[in-house]
């Protein structure tokens, strides 16, 4: 085995947290690489609907918004079911759901890449809302998240962390990619494109946009139930909306809360001047691209 230094150790994924598969990287012990492979004839129904996004660009957030408009049970609070069996991962089948025998419409989430995702999808069957955010937001929420996931190495400082994500060896992979897959492949899906960042400004403006593109309509009380469910202090102190019950399996007790602070620009209490120059040498002229499709104010 040929020397390796300390820079180049620290920047490889350990393989008891990532393994590459088709270009993408998998947490080992959510799934197989039969499972990923056999998700490409996974069966697609028109009524299907699909939250993705790249990590920590408000999954969960989504996943609570589609759940609450399609659900009255979980409006009023009469259906008493975790937001991972409400809108369960297609990748990460975590509680081994049958989901051909989902009634519809089913609702799911996924950090799939584009060309990953399964054949029906793309032929603009059934429906994507893919939600993005500010990537430096991401950075700091994933590192955060690295420290409280049994699923994610640890990691001691954010400047580790921050050359893996920059290097997209970082679950999920490289950003950039993520997003500019999906975006430029945006004619094959039938896909509503949102930013955290419009959801945080305006919630109910972006429940609305959600509800037109799935063609659902909800009366005013019902709309005002939806957003009031969907703010950041109702979701944290639900636990069927903020991962409590994940604590022990996935998450390290004591570590902090799946619901951190949901806050926009957070990553300027954590990025030094050389950090967010750094990302931006990466990033900032390859993202301009990224505008005309996401209504954003990333500064
Ligand atoms: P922070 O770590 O910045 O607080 P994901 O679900 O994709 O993993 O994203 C998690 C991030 O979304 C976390 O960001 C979390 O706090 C934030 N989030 C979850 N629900 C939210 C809500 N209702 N409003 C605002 N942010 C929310």
């Amino acid at each position: 085995q040929s020397e390796r230094s300390e820079t180049e150790l620290t920047m490889e994924p350990s393989e008891e947290f990532l393994f590459k598969h088709k270009g993408f990287y998998f947490h080992p012990a959510l799934v197989t690489r039969e499972y990923i492979d056999s998700l490409e004839d996974f069966e697609i129904r028109d009524s299907d609907v699909f939250v993705v996004t790249y990590p920590k660009s408000g999954t969960v957030w989504t996943q609570n918004i589609l759940s609450l408009i399609y659900h009255e049970g979980h409006r009023d609070g009469t259906e008493n079911m975790e937001i991972i069996d409400r809108v369960p991962w297609l990748e990460y089948n975590i509680h081994n759901m049958d989901y051909v025998r989902r009634p519809s419409p089913r609702l799911f989430a996924s950090h799939l890449p584009y060309y990953l995702v399964p054949r029906d999808l793309k032929n603009r069957r059934a429906k994507v809302i893919y939600v993005a955010r500010n990537p430096k937001d991401v950075a700091v929420s994933f590192f955060h998240f690295s420290n409280l996931s049994v699923l994610v190495e640890t990691m001691p400082d954010f400047n580790i962390f921050l050359e893996r994500f920059l290097a997209g060896k970082v679950g999920a992979g490289f950003w950039l990619d993520h997003i500019t897959g999906w975006s430029t492949h945006r004619d094959d899906f039938n896909i509503l494109f949102l930013t955290y960042e419009e959801m945080k400004k305006d919630l109910r403006g972006a429940v609305l946009k959600i509800c037109k593109f799935l063609g659902k309509e909800l009366n005013e009380k019902e709309l005002d139930t939806v957003v009031e469910k969907a703010t950041f202090d109702q979701m944290k102190t639900d636990p069927r909306a903020n991962y409590e019950s994940m604590k022990g399996n996935f998450l390290e007790p004591g570590k902090g809360h799946f619901l951190r602070k949901g806050t926009v620009g957070d990553w300027k209490n954590t990025m030094t001047v050389a950090q967010s120059e750094r990302f931006d040498n990466v990033f900032k002229e390859k993202m301009k691209d990224l505008f005309s499709t996401f209504n954003w104010d990333t500064n």
